[in-house]
């Protein structure tokens, strides 16, 4: 099979991957290809239905054991956590972090989301000029401050740890990614240490205190990368949910009015902005357990990388009709954005409630808030796990 080298295409694929993604399902649900990050090899399933069924496939395995040694695969973790984790382990890990990350600890947030939004706005439209780049005042503070708070860790260094975290990754270099995920790695087993020390009303301390029925309760390696996993997900996702959203808004006028005269419709644009251009591009890796038949191409067994391209299957025709159109009167769920099967993100409740409120309260505040950028000019963050502008310069005065 020839491979699709998606590495060559540089930055106009980083630009805009849509295009590329819906020629490739033009032939096909699955292709080979030559990934941006390292040059890796990897298998890329494309559309909709062979997208969802990959993602809950049980002969892909998310156990990083099982991947080929000849995979130049350079990220690390902090320790065991459930997106490496396969069954029955990824039942015990998700089932003891669950019991505590519960609805009414989220909605518990919401005052808190409030809070921060309001002072993180009360500062960006205090600055001279009326102009700020949205991705430094809004939508990256935010869903940090509400990590940390609920993780209880509100001295986390977090200029350390942003680059840390971007660069395990986003980064192009292997090295890199490693020497990020080691130094983070690093500083999560001391933050957990301290929390050991000083327990407080918090999920980490309940975490490493509370077990459950049985008597079962985390590891100390398996806290670690339970930590590790809360606060990467915290950094790297829900910030381009409210980047990619405000920016789809912006650039959609019509779509715009249509929200501020009415913004009950806010849950509804919620959605449609996670169908429409949602963080994560193509989840965490899954790797062959054994040959696996998709369409008429069989991808071999023992440990192959497979990548799902979710931000395909969300704009698939087959399921959603016009799918290039970001349209918030749209009915959007069924979107795999937060992906699907026995990995559905675990935070999905908290993301949308940081966005409802940051999205809301960004339009009820600045009534002639506006993109101070060409969109042509924005720079997207590499790689093709993550999705979202480096910035997103804004005017609103
Ligand atoms: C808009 C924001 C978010 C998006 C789009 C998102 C997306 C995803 C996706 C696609 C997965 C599945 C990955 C895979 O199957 O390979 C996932 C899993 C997960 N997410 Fe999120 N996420 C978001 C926010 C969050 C937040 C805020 C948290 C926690 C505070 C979180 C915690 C998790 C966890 C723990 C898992 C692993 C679940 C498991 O393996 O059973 N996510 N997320």
């Amino acid at each position: 099979m020839t491979v699709v080298d998606l590495a060559a295409l540089g930055e106009s694929f980083t630009r805009d991957p849509y295009p590329v993604y819906a020629r490739l399902r033009a032939q096909g649900p699955v292709h080979r290809i030559r990934m941006p990050e390292g040059g890796a090899e990897a298998w890329l399933v494309v559309g909709y239905e062979a997208g969802r069924a990959a993602l809950a496939d049980p002969g892909l395995s998310k156990d990083w054991s099982k991947a080929s040694p000849a995979l130049p695969l350079g990220a690390v973790s902090a320790g065991p956590h459930m997106l490496r984790a396969d069954p029955p382990e990824h039942a015990r890990l998700r089932r003891l972090v669950a019991r505590e990350f519960t609805a009414r600890r989220v909605a518990e947030l919401e005052p808190r989301v409030q809070r921060t939004t309001d002072e993180l706005l009360d500062r960006m439209l205090s600055s001279d000029g009326g102009r700020a780049d949205l991705v430094e005042a809004l939508s990256f503070p935010l869903p940090i401050s509400v990590i940390c708070e609920l993780l209880g860790v509100p001295d986390l260094d977090r200029d350390s740890f942003r680059n840390w975290s971007n660069e395990a990754l986003g980064a192009t270099d292997p090295e890199l990614r490693r020497a990020a995920a080691v130094s983070m790695a690093k500083y999560i087993e001391e933050l957990v240490e301290g929390k050991r020390l000083r327990p407080g009303d918090d999920l980490m301390s309940a975490l490493i205190h509370g077990s459950d029925d049985s008597g079962d309760r985390l590891t100390r390696e398996e806290l670690v990368g339970m930590a590790w996993l809360l606060l990467v997900a915290g950094h790297e996702t829900t910030v381009n949910l409210i980047s990619n959203g405000v920016l789809a808004l912006l650039t959609h006028p019509e779509q715009l009015a249509a929200l501020r005269a009415d913004l009950t419709l806010v849950d509804a644009a919620v959605e449609e902005m996670l169908r429409y251009e949602g963080p994560v591009e193509t989840p965490t890796y899954r790797f062959t357990t054994e040959p696996l038949t998709i369409g008429d191409t069989v991808v071999p067994g023992g440990g192959e990388l497979v990548l799902v391209a979710m931000a395909d299957a969300n704009r698939d025709p087959a399921r959603f009709p016009s799918p290039d159109r970001f349209d918030i009167s749209r009915d959007a769920r069924g979107h795999v954005a937060f992906g699907h099967g026995i990995h559905y993100c675990l935070g999905a409740p908290l993301a949308r409630l940081e966005a409802r409120v940051a999205v809301r309260t960004l339009l009820e505040r600045c009534p002639s808030l506006a993109l101070d950028i060409h969109p042509a000019a924005i720079t997207w963050r590499p790689g093709m796990m993550i999705r979202g502008p480096l910035s997103l310069p804004v005017r609103f005065a």
